[in-house]
């Protein structure tokens, strides 16, 4: 019955939260678009080209999935590309309350032809975001197992040139 998921996020860079859902989200339509947001004002470490690459790199094991990216609002998106579903993750109850504002006010910008599907975040990665593997990994603290290893050999090689 669904057939595209969209899965959309910073993905600043991809972690093994994201990775988590993105195989679980695969299973649930035919096709899981994974829509990176260029976000020009976050100003983010990775430019939306390196941010598509890592997760092509990460992914490549899923064989119903496509990376694209936007900008602008996530429901013009969904419109102009047929999106039947879009997939957010719950990490904990901190998430709730942006969560529910966004999907409520998506809802309306969709006229409730789409549906938000929250799925929980797996335990092993509930303290995982962008944000702190970032602050870590620029520290020089190990970040193994929390991104993809290709993820991690990528920002490597970004931050030796
Ligand atoms: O990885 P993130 O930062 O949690 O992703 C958030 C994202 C990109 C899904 C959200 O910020 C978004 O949809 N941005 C697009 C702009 C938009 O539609 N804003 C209105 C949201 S109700």
């Amino acid at each position: 019955m669904i057939k595209k998921v969209l899965y959309a996020g910073s993905f600043d860079p991809i972690t093994n939260g994201h990775l988590d859902l993105i195989n679980r989200a695969a299973k649930l339509g035919d096709i899981l678009v994974v829509g990176v947001i260029e976000n020009r004002s976050k100003k983010p470490f990775f430019t939306v080209e390196e941010r598509m690459d890592m997760i092509e790199k990460a992914t490549d094991h899923i064989p119903n999935i496509e990376v694209d990216h936007f900008d602008g609002l996530l429901a013009h998106y969904v419109k102009q590309n047929n999106i039947d579903v879009v997939i957010r993750g719950l990490r904990a109850t901190m998430d709730f309350e942006y969560e529910i504002q966004m999907a409520q006010m998506n809802a309306r910008l969709y006229n409730n032809d789409v549906e938000t599907v929250f799925l929980m975040t797996s335990p092993d990665y509930s303290f995982v975001s962008s944000s702190i593997v970032k602050e870590v990994f620029t520290l020089n603290g190990d970040i193994k197992g929390l991104v993809p290893d290709k993820v991690l050999e990528y920002m490597e090689r970004k931050c030796k040139k």
